[in-house]
């Protein structure tokens, strides 16, 4: 049991980890209104899932126009500082390390959830089909987007901007650091994919112009905090909300030289969300990791088997078991013992109260 891989301690900038097992982000939708400001109940769930080596907390919008659904918190108001500090509290007060990944959905939203404004992106390009969550008149329910409208490059340093003050509130607030959400088909991903930008000014065309938001982003959030509790999320193959690469592997192995250049803490790959899971070649991972010298994170349909595979063979430093967490507060506890985890229920995964998100028991039925 000694020789468990998911149980060496890892140093991860000025942390160090008990295990090499992730909570990743998982949006959860029960932020308080209005204000979508962190809960008591949200810290009572993060801290029941302390014992994961690290917690990176669900996708927290940097300003009014970066959100993309109905309930999700954000972390550019005093209150909702303080709102976090509660969480970040009870996370450490069981032993936890937990960061702040902060997210600005660009064109994944809808003018409901952003104050009637105009979602903004990289380009003037729709998000084809995808439909976000909105609340609005007393009517919860999905909607499609809309095609937003593309940032003027002075509009660009002003997002940049919302990224560093972001970054300061996050540490404000207590996080160990943050990840910067550039997966999944939010702003980043939206200027780092070729299908979703179509600029011709130096934020597009070539694979550097492409980078260069990723880049000045990371650049202004490590000034600001230091890179040493900067993490980056990247998904390289997922085409979740529309994003598409035409060449994914030039391109994220690219963006994972320039992240070991600029210095980030750890990169965490997003394999899969949801069923959008296409298969990553081990090439593939072995390009990133040669690219790379830092904590590379895997996540997306991983169990204990595989993980410590991922491990052994070297591509990965740490694995990230996201769905697994929700049912099983006590994950680790389960992994290192071999006991059976529980399965999550759908119904209560977005929205609602304590149901679904902090009464899954521990595996001995006690309360977590
Ligand atoms: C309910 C739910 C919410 C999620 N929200 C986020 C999010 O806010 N940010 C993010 O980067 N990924 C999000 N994801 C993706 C997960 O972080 C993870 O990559 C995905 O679930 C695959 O891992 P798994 O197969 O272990 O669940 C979410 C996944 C789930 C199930």
């Amino acid at each position: 049991m000694s020789q468990d891989p998911l149980f060496a301690p890892l140093r991860l900038g000025q942390l160090t980890l008990k295990n090499r097992i992730v909570m990743p982000p998982m949006t959860r939708s029960r932020a308080a209104q209005p204000g979508d400001v962190a809960t008591d109940l949200m810290a009572t769930y993060y801290a029941q899932r302390a014992s994961a080596g690290l917690i990176v907390s669900e996708g927290t919008q940097i300003s009014p126009l970066g959100k993309g659904y109905a309930w999700t918190p954000g972390i550019y108001s005093a209150e909702q500082i303080a709102g976090w500090r509660k969480v970040t509290d009870a996370v450490h007060a069981n032993g936890g390390a937990i960061v702040a990944q902060l997210w600005h959905v660009g064109r994944v939203t809808h003018p409901d959830n952003i104050g009637g404004a105009h979602p903004i992106s990289a380009s003037a390009l729709r998000a084809e089909g995808v439909r976000v969550f909105v609340d609005s008149n007393g009517a919860p329910g999905f909607v499609e987007t809309v095609t937003p409208r593309a940032l003027s490059v002075d509009e660009i340093a002003a997002v940049v901007n919302e990224y560093r003050q972001a970054a300061r509130n996050a540490l404000e607030a207590g996080f160990d650091g943050i990840e910067l959400h550039g997966a999944n088909g939010y702003l980043i991903n939206q200027f780092l994919d070729s299908e979703s930008n179509a600029r011709t000014d130096q934020y597009g065309g070539s694979l550097e112009n492409r980078l260069r938001f990723l880049k000045e982003v990371v650049t202004a959030v490590g000034a600001e905090i230091g890179m040493d509790r900067v993490g980056v999320r990247l998904a390289p193959l997922t085409t979740l909300n529309g994003t598409v690469d035409a060449n994914p592997e030039e391109t994220y192995t690219a963006a994972a030289a320039l992240l070991g250049q600029l210095g980030v803490v750890y990169v965490h790959i997003a394999e899969a969300d949801w069923d959008d899971a296409p298969v990553m070649r081990r090439e593939f991972k072995e390009a990133l990791r040669a690219a790379y010298s830092g904590t590379l994170i895997y996540a997306g349909k991983y169990d204990a088997e595989r993980a410590r595979s991922a491990l052994r063979e070297g591509w990965a430093d740490m694995i990230g078991f996201g769905r697994p967490f929700i049912a099983n507060p006590d994950l680790p506890e389960r992994i290192k013992l071999s006991l059976p985890w529980t399965a999550h229920d759908p119904a209560t995964l977005f929205g609602g109260d304590a149901h679904g998100l902090t009464d899954y028991p521990k595996a001995d039925g006690s309360a977590a």
